[in-house]
């Protein structure tokens, strides 16, 4: 009964953390291709063709519902998936529901015609590639009217943190929320849009000041899978073992990985 999580490299594991922190006996098999990483500045049809071989690798290892815990893939690849690759009995999810079901306070599975909310200023921090696709704004419209989204490609950003380079990372945090600020002085909220970002969640909110509400995706997409698996227990998937695979090179992403979520993890070869 293993669930996949997949990833373009290291960010993914801020969703890991959170889903098993939750589901502490949940088998989670974790893929990343930090071989191919950052994704970000990639082409949709590479993002497509990548996520593809990553999710096919997490079905062999057992798992029949997979997460894309990546903003990127989830922006550019997973819809085109939704519509014709995805083997019959397979699952795969994205990690911006959750996400705009909390900004906009709706429950899961509310498919309710779009309504004002509460927030009607929000800025958006991601990879080039999830601000050129505007499948944010797209999945907002199907929930919510009158809100103003402005989006920040992080150029940069994922590269310094798959390096381990947190001084160049905020710096190019604050670099980042004060382009936005030129254009938008006065979010109301501020979206994390990508799973690499949670681990500069303190520099966001110093630099966009403590008026703004920062949302990140980890515990929120967690939830939504505890409900999910509650609804359909059949998605288990037949792997029994938790593991870490990744494209690149075992040793340093063992490494690398560890010291990014401060607990110690062991990948082998995909
Ligand atoms: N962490 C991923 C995301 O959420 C991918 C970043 C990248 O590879 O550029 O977008």
């Amino acid at each position: 009964m293993a669930v996949g999580v997949f990833d373009s490299g290291l960010g993914g594991l801020t969703v890991y953390r959170e889903i098993h922190d939750l589901m502490p006996d949940l088998p989670l098999v974790y893929f990343g291709d930090n071989a191919h990483a950052p994704y970000g500045v990639r082409d949709a049809d590479d993002i497509y063709d990548l996520t593809c071989t990553g999710v096919s690798r997490l079905f062999d290892a057992g798992c029949d519902l997979v997460i894309l815990a990546c903003n990127t893939a989830s922006a550019t690849a997973l819809r085109r998936m939704q519509e014709g690759w995805i083997p019959e009995g397979k699952r795969v999810l994205g990690v911006f529901v959750p996400l705009i079901e909390a900004l906009t306070e709706r429950q899961w599975g509310d498919n309710s015609a779009p309504r004002e909310v509460d927030v009607k200023h929000v800025a958006l921090f991601a990879t080039p590639s999830t601000v050129a696709s505007r499948a944010f704004q797209r999945e907002l419209s199907f929930r919510a009217i009158g809100v103003d989204v402005e989006a920040q490609p992080c150029g940069g950003l994922v590269d310094a943190l798959e390096d381990g380079d947190l001084i160049l990372s905020g710096a190019l945090v604050r670099s980042h929320v004060d382009a936005l600020q030129r254009r938008m002085p006065k979010p109301e909220a501020a979206i994390l849009g990508c799973t690499h970002y949670p681990l500069m969640a303190d520099e966001f909110q110093a630099a966009l000041g403590e008026g703004v509400k920062v949302f990140s995706q980890g515990k929120l997409v967690a939830k939504s899978l505890e409900d999910y698996l509650k609804r359909h227990p059949d998605m288990f998937g037949a792997g029994e073992a938790s593991e870490f695979l990744t494209t690149g090179d075992p040793v340093s992403v063992s490494d690398q990985a560890t010291r990014f979520l401060r607990r110690e993890i062991s990948f082998s070869p995909a």
